[in-house]
């Protein structure tokens, strides 16, 4: 084995520069490497059998010491659960996204993906604008409805300031991962950003407790109603909110989840699902932007199977975009989300005939591996035509990982594949978009989720 000892700038690794010296250390010292940060040990995976041995076990399912800083907001929601409630959890929550469920809340989908082409329309045929606030109000209002049986203008609605506080602890919450003198709680607990924090925690809890609280009162006055009327004229429900599910599990009474509970579990859906939608919608109409070539070929899939604007979308016809669904897969091979994540082994492994030991956190860096030479012949270039049958039959099947894999992989995948596809069909289908910052000139901040540093400046223009 090389040892190769380099003492490096803080700086320079934890902050813009992160995850582009990561890939360059990747390729000057291979795929497998550890790194010390003061006390903290941890060894970086980039290489697909790695990525697959660590994330397919059943056992290897432990988040890493650094994911419970997040316990001060989300307690031990789905995302930080310890594996022994994981399963329990996951299973419960599996029924949310069930494909009878996924096809109900497609309706949701399309009237907020309407709304946003709609408010998109103050922005057409003027002068560049940054278009990632836009998606952030759609996405961040069809997970508040889907998850919570949010009506937009309803009494309940999410207050506007949300999704301010939801980054702002995001950032918080990021900032403390990188700076190891305050991982011990006493130590944090004296600093000017724990007072932010738990600021920010104490609004973002008040604000789903108010919405959980006006959804059971509602839910009592709906039960009465259906009752009244025999329970016969009312039909199915469309479909069950995560909050209505869990609201079943309260009022059961065997093993029942309590308030504070459900609005872990809920407030989870919201920062698990919200930026990483926005991020992937937002840069896909950016790359497309970029590479007029693909656009034209999204814009005759669009008319040649769904020729009026909006009216004519439907499940069926998302299912046939193929070659969008191209685009937004290479858009998330090239900038995932969610660029790396990590384990703290519960067994040891061998990765490349290392024995990894129990307790060691292990990140795998999703980032590195989708821009592999040994997957993709040109790994940095935008091109769908990786994800075409034919080049992905024989694919290392961890070799494209951005909902990551195995058994704890993203329980939100299949409703983040619709929404982002619906919202994407009504936008090709109504915009033709140029975007105005070259690529190199992009910045992007790597925080939990990857983000825009500048925003997504693009200008657009009505097809018709
Ligand atoms: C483009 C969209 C999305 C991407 C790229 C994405 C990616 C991921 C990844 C990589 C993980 C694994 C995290 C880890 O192991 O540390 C994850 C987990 C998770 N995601 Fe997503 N996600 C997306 C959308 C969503 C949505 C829309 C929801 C819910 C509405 C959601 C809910 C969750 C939850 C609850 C987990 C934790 C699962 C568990 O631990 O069992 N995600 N996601």
């Amino acid at each position: 084995m090389n040892i190769t000892v380099h003492i490096v700038n803080l700086r320079n690794i934890l902050f813009l520069e992160r995850l582009e010296k990561f890939q360059e250390w990747f390729k000057s010292f291979g795929h497998l490497i550890r790194t010390w940060i003061g006390p903290v040990c941890a060894v970086h995976v980039a290489n697909a059998d790695h990525a697959q041995t660590i994330l397919s076990s059943n056992v290897n399912i432990e988040k890493c010491f650094q994911y419970s800083f997040g316990r001060l907001w989300l307690g031990n929601c789905l995302t930080l659960a310890a594996s022994e409630n994981w399963f329990e959890k996951r299973n419960l929550l599996t029924h949310a996204f069930h494909a009878t469920v996924l096809n109900d809340f497609f309706d949701t989908m399309l009237k907020n993906c309407q709304i946003l082409m709609k408010s998109l329309e103050k922005e057409a045929d003027l002068d560049e604008f940054d278009i990632f606030p836009h998606i952030s109000d759609c996405t961040v209002n069809t997970v508040a409805e889907t998850a919570m049986n949010i009506k937009p203008n309803a009494e309940s609605r999410l207050d506007a300031e949300y999704p301010k506080n939801l980054h702002e602890f995001s950032d918080l919450l990021w900032k403390r991962i990188l700076n190891p003198l305050v991982y011990l709680n006493f130590m944090y607990a004296v600093t000017e950003d724990y007072k932010k924090v738990m600021k920010v925690i104490t609004e973002l809890k008040r604000m789903s407790l108010k919405v959980i609280k006006q959804r059971m009162v509602e839910r009592k006055i709906e039960s009465a109603v259906s009752e009244k009327a025999n329970n016969t004229s009312f039909g199915r429900q469309k479909y069950k909110a995560v909050l209505d599910l869990l609201l079943d599990r309260h009022d059961e009474g065997k093993y029942p989840l309590t308030l504070e509970e459900i609005r872990e579990e809920v407030d989870d859906f919201m920062f698990a699902g919200s930026d990483p939608l926005t991020l992937t919608i937002s840069m896909t109409i950016y790359l497309i932007g970029h590479h007029p070539e693909v656009q034209d070929k999204i814009h005759a899939e669009l008319d040649s199977l769904f020729p009026f604007e909006d009216s004519s979308l439907n499940v069926q016809t998302l299912a046939k975009l193929k070659y969008l669904d191209c685009a937004i897969k290479e858009t998330m091979r090239l900038y995932p989300p969610v660029p790396f994540i990590a384990r703290s082994l519960k067994e040891p492994v061998i990765l490349d005939n290392h024995i990894i030991p129990r307790g060691t956190t292990v990140a795998i860096h999703i980032h590195a591996i989708h821009r592999s030479p040994e997957f993709y012949s040109n790994p940095d270039k935008f091109d769908p035509s990786n994800f075409f049958p034919e080049n992905e039959e024989n694919r290392h099947p961890f070799a494209y990982i951005p909902f990551s894999g195995g058994p704890r992989n993203c329980i939100g995948f299949k409703f983040a594949k619709m929404e982002i596809k619906t919202a994407l069909a009504l936008f090709f289908k109504k915009y033709e978009v140029k975007s105005t910052t070259p690529i190199e000139d992009l910045s992007m901040f790597t925080e939990i989720f990857q983000k825009p540093e500048n925003g997504i400046m693009v200008k657009i223009r009505r097809r018709h």
